[in-house]
């Protein structure tokens, strides 16, 4: 438990621990208890806490160096994690620009849109959420308590609705959302005023939900026709997270630009964007940029979690455990219908309960009594996310679903 008394009053706590270390996927408290960690930094710790093989890269990149600016020289780390994005990136995206946070980078792609194709328009989904800098917060409609109190924020951002996913026809859904696009060129944005359309392939803080493939095929052929950029946020759901090395893969599409962040480095602070060396030729030479951009520890630790990634296992691991997460949740709904819907992608899971209270309560319930970190997500906050890392385990599972079934039960 922590007095944080020092500590600014705007951020919010999921739980009230202090923590002093972490293995895997357990944290440690500075009073000794041990907790399973299904929160993974919000879907950051791709590789569990303290990786040693990430740990030993950041230590020796300290090593030589801590911070090696960019724009004052490129230190010998940039080219090699560019080259190996571009084998990892799907089609032609071979060109990258580093930063620090998933802020940074939704932002940096949204200004790389407008200088290309020279129109001031974007183009989100309701239930997006791709940042907290005033341009990203403009961009994110989760939840009004993000953008409260910090009006104005900056105008030309245009909302498209996101097919319903609890809607009893989905193929009406999406024709729906589709039509409501099409409606919104016709009515708010012309396409030659629309330089860009941001989607998430699997809404994160909305929700986690993944975009039907329909939906995400008709957008981007909308683009196509209009010349408008289709940028991929993978913040989230980027690096494995959906059993895939990114969540387009799932869909068979080539975004134009890529956002990546969260996982990337296994919580040390690094984004990167991708694009096509032609797009990218076309983004003014010093318009963009920022001090720590391409950072050298950074760097190191996401080439060392590439390596670990790249083993087969480990995304094998990442499609197993999440088959056995889904069952595992699926039977419990047998038994509980205050859940409504078990969907997701990978180690991307979503519970969908028909009361936002009980979920609080199940979380509650499953970090006092079974010392196990969980949390919520979706405007309503009916949904329960599972994001832990993605190193997880069969036993660590079944520890988790198994404080989730003495939850659901004492909740009940
Ligand atoms: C899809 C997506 N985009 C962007 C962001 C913003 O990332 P950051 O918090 O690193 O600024 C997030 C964070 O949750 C996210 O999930």
């Amino acid at each position: 438990m922590t007095t944080s008394s020092h500590l600014s009053n705007v951020w919010f706590s999921v739980t009230p621990l202090e923590v002093s270390h972490g293995k895997g996927c357990w944290v440690t408290t500075t009073s000794g208890e041990e907790y399973l960690d299904f929160a993974a930094g919000i879907a950051v710790n791709s590789t569990g806490h303290a990786h040693p093989k990430v740990a030993e890269a950041i230590a020796t990149q300290a090593q030589r160096f801590i911070h090696a600016q960019v724009n004052v020289f490129r230190h010998d780390l940039l080219e090699p994690l560019a080259a190996k994005l571009a084998e990892l990136t799907p089609g032609a995206i071979d060109t990258f620009f580093f930063a620090n946070s998933g802020a940074e980078i939704t932002e940096g792609a949204v200004k790389l849109a407008k200088q290309v194709t020279k129109r001031p328009h974007t183009v989100v989904f309701s239930g997006s959420f791709h940042g907290r800098t005033h341009m990203a917060m403009a961009m994110t409609t989760s939840k009004t308590g993000y953008r409260a109190g910090h009006a104005p924020l900056p105008s030309g951002v245009f909302v498209a609705p996101y097919p319903d996913p609890m809607a009893p026809d989905q193929d009406k859904a999406v024709a729906d959302a589709l039509w409501g696009f099409d409606h919104l060129l016709k009515s708010m944005t012309a396409p030659e005023e629309t330089a860009c359309v941001i989607l998430e392939p699997v809404l994160g803080e909305g929700g986690y939900i993944p975009a039907p493939a329909a939906f995400i095929q008709g957008l981007v052929e909308r683009c196509r026709q209009h010349g408008i950029l289709f940028i991929a946020d993978e913040v989230q759901s980027g690096f494995g997270r959906t059993g895939k090395m990114f969540a387009v893969e799932h869909y068979g599409i080539e975004p134009d630009i890529i956002c990546m962040a969260k996982g990337i480095a296994s919580g040390f602070p690094f984004a990167a964007l991708g694009t096509r060396r032609e797009l990218d030729d076309k983004w003014t030479k010093g318009s963009h940029g920022g001090t720590y951009g391409g950072n050298a520890m950074g760097c190191a630790a996401a080439l060392a979690t590439i390596e670990i990634m790249e083993d087969p296992a480990f995304l094998d691991n990442v499609n197993a455990r999440g088959a056995q997460l889904q069952a595992g949740i699926r039977e419990l709904a047998k038994e509980h219908s205050v859940i409504t819907q078990v969907r997701g992608l990978g180690l991307m899971v979503g519970t969908e309960f028909s009361d936002a209270a009980r979920v609080s309560a199940i979380t509650q319930h499953c970090l006092e009594e079974g010392r196990l970190i969980l949390m919520n997500a979706g405007t309503y906050g009916k949904v329960l996310r599972w994001m832990p890392p993605l190193v997880v385990n069969e036993r660590e599972v079944d520890l988790a679903l198994a404080a989730f079934s003495a939850a659901l039960k004492a909740t009940a």
